[in-house]
């Protein structure tokens, strides 16, 4: 596997040779050994050395499988002229040679390892370069961060070697290879490979040279590698730094006074403050020898598994965290600085706090500016054989010696890159690959290796072999019996208990995130978890009509794909916010403000930070409007600390008020200016006062092709609503019906399955009767599925006074129904032209049952069009719930009011939740001829049953008798 190291000097080593087979055919492609001809793993760094980024505009040749790729591209006389330009780094499928596909859990290929399919993509990339003048004639090694999935490597017409490990480095021994002028790189890239059995990720196949290739000179007596080790103990605030690393290289940290510390001799340091996530605190350094000095930054920072808690610096900490695939809509796994910058900025913005590297060693850059900003990472290795479920695991890589070396080589090459991180604190096998010999020996390596990092693998479920109990998905219930210590064998009872992935967010969802932060809170031995996941990964792509639209599985004609499946994370593709970003944010806010009894209490739900960086302040709103606001004076309170204060003195108010208290940061950060709120609490102080008095007193006026009652027109032989004060309008009818989510749509007891067993989406209205009761126009139906005998009553009673139509409904379910609801209210259609909302109500975003905490009570505006959340998979979405009233609008400000008794919520859209919901992308959604509005008592929860449990019992909608009062207000041109 490796290489010897370049002679110090000028003298010129022997060009290196791969080791191994003989590389005359591609017989390495399907050989389980790892990545041959390359160097020893070491840590990735950049020093003063000269370097050479070869990123750029690469010659391309696709050829359908190896057999079929020309000989020669290594030589310099070689003719490419016919073949293509690509850019490196990138995936060839986006380049346009072949196209992406996208697959979960199975491979795409037959199972029959380690054997791949013959038809086997294989792209030829060549590059000519010059050696910039100032070059040192000294040793140089060419390093690759990323070949998916297998790579053969030229230079100068010498073979170098060949490797595996799509997201893993490779360096190669060059130095003496080098020529001042036209060096020709050459590397044939084979889309599968042994390789590709490890690499089942749930993800897009994509693949090519995807991360930096560079040329760095490795000065003589240079730095090869080194560890930096920097503890911290919390009870004397005394940092201990040591340096390994081969004898001559030393370190010196000039603020904490450490001047050309030799390598191998620890040294402490006072007063050191530890680095955390909360509180990044990074020093600068250098580790030097006489010829090479490499920067670097130290976090001192101790991780522990201790009394079954897992500690940093002494303390617990709770991973409010994110599963980050690196992805990127036009580019795929290629993530430009910029939007990895973007991920950490909105990840910090939104109270995440961690970050699981799902499911391989991301690019080294992103551990940098975790470093930076500060989030914890469980960097996970590049593996998972889950296609092999899908046979038992009969077979599976992770038990068969024959892929023992590959299993250590990938743990090794990803420990030694990325272990001088602070932010790294728990190393991962990886994910989803059963279990076995080889698995157990790369964790024995790693603790051998670095016993300063737990080891996390949610597949070792007894943890015969890892320092931490993880599981996916795992039920409220399931994680509460895990705090209390009554579920699973006795050694994973007493170790730390984290969730690797929860809160499946696809589509819209997940819900149920507040009872999971109840759980954390509750049993300190329940670390928190990590959302599935971070990201959309929507590939970027126009219709016919050049509309832009989100591609996902089965988009590429794959003849085996996951749909939408890899659509499932907290941020769109193109990194705009979904709602359940807002919705983490609220409920993992590391401050909780809570108003009761006339007092406030504040909270600090920090691990480390004490909340002096917080400012403090209260607005309050009278029906959504400020009528005064103020700062609060908060003693800063340790982490864990919490203070009552009295409310501040606030005038008096008629209407309903509310006093919202914010927590704000008070000077710039990295990744937020002062100003940005970290948390929220809302407390009412008036409340709302006695209803209008009920429309009622107009007379039904009745002829014979309409039925006038205030400003209401029926229809009266179907009793329904026809024109509101001149506005045409449809309905209001029951309405049970919503497009599924993806999670109503899920893998255990789905409802979705259950809604259409039970008609709900075909329900027909059955006039009962009509009749006038005093003033009152009672319109009697029965609303029920065709083949089947439960139905509900739906009583109209409609009254007015001359400005005002009020509806009253009443529903009484009949007979034995076999589900739950999608949602219980009324549907009606009003003019197109009524295309702005405002409200009182929650807002600013979409809320449901039980993903609702990040939704205040206030005055919001909003376009119709606006109201709709992208997904990109359509499906239910928009809701606003908690409303006191509403208002929808035409542009000169004419349109219809409606006031809730008490309250409703609503949803409003240019299409109905049918076409919503045969919609396969945002592009199938045409605007209609009127805008669809939902009046609704409720709608059933969320949940996370795309993958996991589903809608918690108290957020199930069931049949039940109901009453659902509304007014309906026509408004003329203010
Ligand atoms: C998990 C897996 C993830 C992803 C998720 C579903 O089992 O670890 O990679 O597939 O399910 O989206």
């Amino acid at each position: 596997m490796t290489a010897p190291l370049p002679l110090p000097g000028r003298s010129r080593p022997a060009p290196p040779r791969a080791e191994g087979k003989l590389l005359t055919s591609s017989s390495y492609v399907e050989d389980p050994a790892p990545s041959h001809g390359s160097s020893a793993p070491r840590s990735a760094f950049r020093s003063d050395a000269p370097a050479l980024g070869l990123g750029g505009s690469w010659r391309f040749l696709l050829s359908p499988s190896a057999e079929a790729a020309p000989d020669g591209i290594e030589r310099d006389d070689y003719d490419d002229k016919g073949w293509d330009d690509i850019p490196v780094p990138g995936h060839w499928q986006l380049a346009g040679h072949g196209s992406p596909a996208y697959t979960n859990v199975r491979y795409p290929f037959p199972v029959n390892p380690p054997h791949v399919p013959s038809d086997n993509p294989t792209g030829d990339y060549r590059l000519s370069f010059d050696l910039p003048d100032e070059w040192p004639d000294e040793p140089a090694v060419l390093r690759f961060d990323g070949i998916d999935s297998c790579g053969r490597v030229w230079l100068n017409g010498t073979e170098l070697g060949v490797t595996k490990g799509s997201r893993l480095p490779a360096e190669f021994d060059v130095g003496p290879l080098l020529r001042p002028r036209g060096n020709l790189l050459a590397v044939r890239v084979h889309q599968w490979s042994a390789a590709s059995y490890l690499e089942d990720q749930d993800m897009w196949w994509l693949s090519g040279i995807f991360r930096d290739v560079t040329l760095l000179a490795r000065p003589a007596g240079g730095v090869r590698d080194f560890t930096v080790d920097a503890g911290y103990d919390h009870l004397t605030a005394r940092g201990t730094l040591r340096l390994d690393a081969d004898s001559g290289v030393r370190i010196s940290v000039p603020e904490l006074g450490v001047v050309g510390l030799p390598a191998g001799q620890p040294a402490e340091v006072a007063d050191v403050t530890p680095w955390s996530a909360e509180e990044p605190r990074l020093y600068e350094g250098e580790v030097h020898t006489g010829t090479e000095r490499v920067p670097v930054r130290i976090g001192f920072r101790t991780v522990t598994v201790e009394d079954g808690q897992l500690r940093v610096n002494g303390r617990r900490i709770v991973f409010r965290g994110v599963n980050r695939h690196e992805f990127h809509p036009d580019s795929g796994r290629v993530v430009p600085r910029e939007f990895a910058v973007a991920d950490v900025e909105l990840m910090k913005r939104h109270n995440v706090n961690a970050v699981r590297t799902s499911h391989y060693p991301p690019d080294p850059a992103f551990l940098d500016l975790c470093d930076t900003y500060g989030l914890w990472v469980i960097d996970e290795c590049d593996l998972e054989t889950h296609g092999f479920s899908e046979l038992d695991w009969q077979g599976n890589p992770s038990d068969d010696p024959r892929w023992a070396d590959a299993y250590l080589d990938r743990m090794r090459r990803m420990v030694e890159r990325d272990k001088n991180h602070p932010s790294v604190v728990l190393w991962s096998l990886g994910n989803e690959a059963g279990t076995g010999r080889n698995l157990a020996a790369a964790a024995e390596w790693t603790h051998r290796r670095d016993p300063t990092r737990p080891l996390h693998y949610e597949g070792d479920a007894d943890c015969a072999y890892t320092d931490v109990h993880s599981r996916m998905y795992a039920s409220h219930e399931v994680v509460d019996r895990i705090g209390r210590g009554v579920e699973g064998p006795e050694r994973i009872r007493e170790l730390p208990f984290i969730l690797c992935e929860f809160g499946h967010a696809m589509g819209n969802g997940p819900g149920g995130l507040l009872e999971y932060r109840e759980l954390f809170e509750r049993h300190p031995r329940c670390q928190g978890g990590f959302v599935w996941e971070w990201i959309d990964h929507g590939l970027a792509r126009q219709d016919a009509e050049g509309r832009a639209y989100f591609a996902y599985g089965g988009d590429f004609d794959e003849p085996l794909h996951d749909g939408n499946f890899v659509i499932d994370g907290i941020v769109h593709p193109d990194r705009t916010p979904s709602p359940a970003l807002a919705e983490f944010a609220k409920v993992f806010e590391p401050v909780r403000i809570t108003g009761a009894d006339g007092a406030l209490r504040v909270t600090n739900h920090y691990d480390i930070l004490s909340s002096a960086h917080l400012d403090f302040s209260w607005v309050l709103e009278q029906e959504g409007t400020e009528v005064a606001r103020g700062t609060l004076t908060v003693p800063p309170l340790a982490a864990g600390d919490s203070t009552d204060l009295p409310l501040p003195v606030l005038p008096a108010t008629g209407a309903e008020s509310w006093l919202t208290v914010r927590a704000a940061l008070a000077a710039d950060t990295a990744w937020a200016k002062a100003g940005h709120v970290v948390a929220w609490g809302q407390t009412p102080v008036t409340a709302a006062p006695a209803l209008p008095a009920p429309a009622a007193g107009a007379a039904p006026d009745m002829t014979e092709s309409a039925l006038r009652l205030g400003p209401g027109v029926f229809d009266p032989l179907t009793g329904q609503l026809t024109a509101l004060g001149g506005l045409p309008v449809e309905g209001p009818r029951l309405d049970l019906w919503r497009a599924p989510t993806d999670n109503d749509r899920g893998s255990e007891n789905p409802d979705e399955r259950s809604w259409r067993a039970a008609g709900l989406h075909r329900l027909q209205h059955r006039l009962v009767g009509t009749e006038l009761l005093g003033d009152a126009l009672v319109v009697r139906t029965r609303v029920a599925p065709p083949g089947l005998g439960f139905g509900m009553r739906a009583d109209y009673h409609w009254s007015a006074d001359q400005q005002r139509l009020r509806l009253r409904l009443e529903v009484e379910p009949e007979g034995t129904w076999p589900c739950t609801l999608p949602r219980l209210g009324v549907r009606m259609t009003v003019p197109a032209a009524l295309g702005r909302a405002e409200w009182f109500g929650r807002g600013p975003g979409e809320a449901y049952a039980d993903s609702r905490q990040a939704a205040r009570i206030g005055r919001f505006t909003s376009t119709v069009d606006a109201l709709q959340t992208p997904y990109v998979f359509p499906q239910e979405n928009g809701n606003r719930i908690d409303l006191r009233w509403l208002r929808l609008t035409s542009a000169d400000g004419a349109g219809l009011r409606v006031d809730g008794e008490p309250a409703f919520a609503f949803t409003a859209r240019r299409w109905t939740s049918e076409h919503l919901a045969a919609a396969a992308h945002t592009t199938d959604l045409e605007p209609g001829d009127t805008i669809v509005l939902n009046l609704d008592l409720a709608q059933n929860g969320l949940g996370s049953a795309s993958c996991g449990p589903g809608v918690l019992p108290q957020y199930r909608l069931h049949p039940d008798s109901a009453t659902l009062t509304l007014t309906f207000t026509p408004e003329a041109t203010p």
